[in-house]
């Protein structure tokens, strides 16, 4: 893969999973992301090695079936004038404790960004065709740009923009991953982080974050923290002041040749050196993790993506 390049999948079509999240299962990687083809939500794409991707799936459209369960939400997919809601940022976890795939994502009506709710779908297998549950604002908070984190012990949580951005959002999840149990932190008030990836490493947790500029990019911060429930560390810089023109997506552990490479997935949102903006114009940029002496993450650009 060549940064910022369209990538294809074995069918010879564009990969669309933007905004998106990598799982590992049963000895495939499983690539989600927003996919806004046609009556299409989210995709899924897998692959053994990280270079050859083989689509599985639109595994949320207008057409999913949607089903109501114990938390009451808005269980509509299409927009009331017939057109497509939005479903950004998806993510999924497969849940140990119910064997089910549990899809979260950013949920907007379609026609403004005022919903600002945070949705769930699920599955029995990671590409199969998704049911989905509905949207919500967890505890009545607005809920933008999200992310989900797996923790070695099992727990869960979904971090997502409050409080129209300007606040970032730790949820604890319930066992079933089907709801919020707790909101655990509430980080960097007012300071309009968008784009959460969180990934952990030798047991410190580490977040990284876009400021809040819309579709364009902007300097991306990493901080540190001993939980996620804790005190995280001041922001700092990471990757250039465009992020070499991408935002977060999500961090992708990998164990090669014995050691866990740790690697960034950011989205390239249009074209950035073509106006007018062309969402379908975006690409994605991965580059390795290096961490120097202190321990502080960062990134180098390399037209060569490592995957
Ligand atoms: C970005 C956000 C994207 C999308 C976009 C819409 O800030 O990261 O996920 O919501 O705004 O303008």
């Amino acid at each position: 893969m060549k940064n910022g390049q369209f990538i294809c999948d074995t069918n010879g079509n564009i990969l669309h999973a933007h905004g998106g999240y990598i799982i590992r299962h049963d000895g495939f990687y499983y690539w989600y992301g927003e996919d806004r083809t046609d009556g299409n939500y989210v995709s899924c794409y897998r692959s053994t090695d990280l270079k050859t991707w083989e689509f599985r799936n639109h595994i949320l459209t207008v057409n999913s079936v949607c089903k109501p369960y114990r938390v009451r939400t808005g269980l509509k997919l299409r927009a009331p004038h017939g057109g497509k809601v939005n479903i950004e940022r998806p993510k999924v976890l497969f849940c140990e404790l119910t064997g089910k795939f549990v899809m979260w994502a950013h949920y907007e009506n379609g026609k403004d960004y005022n919903d600002a709710a945070c949705c769930v779908a699920t599955c029995d297998t990671p590409d199969g065709n998704f049911v989905y549950h509905g949207h919500f604002n967890p505890y009545g908070h607005m809920s933008r740009d999200c992310t989900l984190f797996l923790d070695d012990d099992g727990t869960a949580y979904f971090v997502s923009a409050a409080r129209d951005n300007a606040d970032l959002h730790v949820y604890r999840l319930a066992d079933d991953f089907m709801n919020v149990d707790k909101l655990v932190n509430v980080l960097w008030q007012g300071e309009y982080r968008e784009a959460p990836a969180i990934f952990k490493k030798e047991g410190k947790y580490y977040m990284l974050s876009s400021f809040c500029t819309g579709w364009a990019p902007n300097q991306g911060c990493w901080s540190v923290s001993d939980s996620m429930d804790g005190k995280w560390a001041l922001l700092r810089n990471f990757g250039d002041k465009k992020t070499y023109f991408s935002q977060p997506a999500f961090v992708l552990p990998v164990e090669r040749d014995g050691v866990t490479e740790y690697l960034y997935f950011g989205d390239r949102w249009g074209d950035p050196f073509t106006q007018p903006f062309d969402y379908a114009k975006s690409t994605y940029i991965v580059l390795t993790i290096q961490f120097d002496e202190t321990g502080a993450p960062y990134i180098i650009w390399s037209d060569d993506a490592p995957i």
